[in-house]
Order: C-alpha cells, then structure tokens, then sequence
C-alpha cells in the first residue's frame, strides 16, 4: 500500500515513534493501562503536549483537563475542524484504542505546518480524557465535561480501585471541577464546525472483509449496572434441602441464562442488542465450597442502536428479577444505572467520505459501531460528527489489539483530506 494521500514515509515513521513512545509511558505486562484521569494519562497529555509544540502547534488544556493542539486557519474567525479521540485505556488494554485518533489528528497537523498547508479553518486535536468506562463507570468523562453534561452525580462516582470520587481525580489532573459542575460547555460549541474521529474497528468485520476502512454510520447506546447484588440466605452446604433453600448463585446463574434467552428472542425479533454480565462474585471473604452462597454480586451491561431497544430490555429484566425473586425467594438490588444514548453520524459527512473513499479506490465499507466513541457525544449535541474506523487484529480492550501502520496511514490520509474539505 505504502505511501497514501500524499503522506511519505516520514510520517509513517512519525506515527509509529509517537505510538512507542506513548507505549513506553503506559506499558502494563504485555498491554498498556492509562488510568481515566490517572497519572499516567497526564503524562501521556503531557508528551504529546510537548511534541505538538516542538512542530509549532498552539497546545492549550480545557477547564476539564483535557489537551488541544491547534493550527490556526486562514480564517480564525470560523468554526473550527476538531479532530479527536481518548488518550486513557482500559486496564492491560492495547495501546491504538483512543490514541489511534489523537496521533491521527496531530501527524495532519504537523503536516499542516512542516509543509505550509494551513487549513481554511483553524484544524485542532483534542486528546479526551477519561472515555473509558471501566475506571468509573461512566464513559465519555472528558468530553461530556467539555459540553457541560457532568452533574455532580458523576463527579461523585467512585474508583474501581480506590473508591476515591471522580471530583478527586479530576482536581489532581488539573481540572477545574466548580467549572464543570456548572453543566455549561466549556468552549463555545458554534466554535466547532464538526468533530471528526480516526479509531480502530475493535472488531473482527473489516479485517473479515479485507477492506482497511470504515465510514461509521452510527455508535450503540447503552445502559450498564456496575454492581448488581442478589441477596439470598447463606446456609451449610450439606444440611438445607433444596426446596428450602435461597441460593444466590443458582438464582444469578438462573437470571443471566433467561437473559440470554430473551437476547436470543430480541436478535430473532430483529432488535441490535449485544448483552454482557462482566464482574461476577461471591463474598471473596467468608466464601467456600461448604457455603450455600448468600451474596451474589454482577454486573450487566446491554448495547444498542436503538433506545426502544435498550429500554425495554431494561424492562424485561428487571421483571426476570421480580419473577426469579418470587420463585427462589432471593432479592436483587440494582445500583444507579449508567446512560448512554445511541447516535447517529451526519449524513452529509458519511456520504462525502464513502465518496473519498470510492474515488480514491480505497476498500472501504459502512458499519455501525458496536463500542462508544466521544463522538456519539458531539452528535447528540448537534455537533455534525463522523468516524474513520481503521481495521485492526485481535479485537481491542485486550494486549493483544493490534494494527498495521500502513492502514492507520491510509485512515489518517482520510482525515487529513476530510478536514481540509470541510
Ligand atoms: C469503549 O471502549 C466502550 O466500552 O465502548
Ligand atoms: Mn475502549
Ligand atoms: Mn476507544
């Protein structure tokens, strides 16, 4: 494939420094963990703040700590082309997943400055904060800061390892959390034209389909307990008959095979609904074999493109619960639910980059995207916003996710005629 968009080889190999780099600062075993709002995310910020600048690049933080990097248009006084991703991961994860699109954005503007091609519009990369949702729960942190839709509530989220709150993290990376507590935007949104995001697939389809892009159409919604507890009567393991028995395990294992059941149903009945139940435990203290568990804790997540979808898979259940409840005389206690909706990429900027593509001779495809982005955030704001999905090996959120640089060129040369088109 080789050089792609008029990017020579220079810019492979800067891609790629950047990408070890980053690696270096994040390496966890074989993966990478950068913490949502965590030091080694500000450290990550920090050195793709100081390469920015080295090329000439305008690096400014938001009141919400994440990092923008900008080369002035010809025109300053127009909205602005953003280009964007997530710089955290989720633990041991691997090192494309978010960075992929901030490396993106920048290698365009550096081309931008090394060889004199200033955008029409200011061009500017923002490096998000906090995406992922295994730290606090919630994903989207540093974007939904930007266009003022955390609430206290959120900033009130705890650690997975330390239950310290959002607020905490937040304050240490910087941010100024009475500002963000405010729920206003905190950059004026009619100063953005549209949001553009380069990220790999995840997934398994372009690589199934030997194209190396992805015009994303639309990002799943979804709604996701952290920690479901299921209360039963813990009891010696030989000396309650069964009938007498309110085993929490068995009703848990009873829940989740109906759940699955009913997802069967829901795909047959013609619904996008993907459903997982992740974190599964009993009392890791008291537990035994010789125990009639008495706790059960899980969580459960469920997907979708639609929003009916998601709320009446919400609803059925929740009725699973009240009807095992009843049955095994157990109860199931939910926490807070996490919300986040379903969206839609703009037809405009779909089409025109299907039709770049095409023209271009670039194997490429439609596709939904299973996994959440920042930018279903920007769209359901009104923001016109797209995604370049670049394939990519072994799935993602795993050390294994990998990606060739000669694909991640060819998206990245998307982007950067994307950009100058707008
Ligand atoms: C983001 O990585 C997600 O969980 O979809
Ligand atoms: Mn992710
Ligand atoms: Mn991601």
């Amino acid at each position: 494939m080789g050089t792609v968009q008029g990017f020579d080889a220079a810019y492979a190999r800067l891609a790629g420094a950047l990408f070890e780099q980053v690696r270096a600062l994040s390496r966890d075993g074989s993966g990478v963990t950068r913490a949502s709002y965590g030091d080694v995310e500000t450290r990550v910020l920090a050195h793709l703040a100081r390469t920015a600048a080295a090329e000439g690049i305008a690096t400014s933080y938001d009141a919400a700590g994440n990092l923008w990097m900008t080369v002035s248009g010809r025109d300053r006084s127009r909205p602005a082309v953003v280009a964007g991703s997530h710089a955290d991961s989720v633990p041991r994860g691997g090192n494309y997943d978010g960075l992929a699109g901030i490396v993106a954005g920048l290698v365009c503007a550096i081309r931008m400055c090394r060889e004199r091609v200033p955008p029409e519009r200011p061009f500017t990369t923002v490096a998000f904060r906090g995406e992922e949702s295994a730290w606090f729960g919630k994903p989207y942190l540093g974007s939904a800061a930007l266009l003022g839709k955390l609430t206290d509530k959120d900033l009130a989220l705890q650690h997975r390892d330390t239950g310290y709150p959002l607020m905490f993290y937040m304050r240490e990376a910087g941010a100024d959390t009475q500002r963000v507590l405010r729920g206003e935007p905190l950059v004026d949104l009619r100063s953005i034209a549209a949001y553009l995001e380069l990220h790999i697939e995840q997934g398994p389809v372009l690589e199934d389909a030997g194209r190396p892009i992805g015009i994303v159409t639309g990002i799943r919604g979804n709604f996701r307990y952290r920690t479901i507890r299921c209360l039963g009567t813990a009891g010696h393991s030989g000396a309650v008959p069964k009938r007498m028995r309110q085993d929490a395990v068995f009703a848990v294992a009873d829940l989740l095979s109906r759940i699955e059941e009913a997802w069967d149903e829901w795909l047959l009945g013609g619904h996008d609904l993907v459903v997982t139940s992740g974190v599964l435990h009993t009392n890791a203290d008291t537990h035994a074999p010789s125990i009639i568990p008495g706790e059960v804790w899980f969580s459960l997540e469920a997907r979708s493109r639609s929003q009916e979808t998601l709320d009446g898979f919400r609803r059925a259940i929740a009725a699973e619960c009240d009807a095992i409840g009843e049955a095994r005389g157990v109860r199931f206690e939910f926490d807070e639910p996490i919300l986040s909706a379903p969206a839609t990429m703009d037809g405009a900027l779909v089409e025109r980059h299907a039709r770049m593509c095409a023209e271009r001779g670039i194997g490429y495809m439609r596709i939904p995207s299973g996994a959440g982005h920042d930018a279903a955030l920007f769209a359901n704001a009104g923001i016109p916003a797209a995604m370049i999905f670049v394939r990519n090996q072994h799935g993602s959120h795993n050390p294994d996710e990998a990606m060739l640089i000669d694909d991640f060129m060819l998206g990245t040369g998307l982007l950067y005629e994307a950009a100058l088109a707008i």
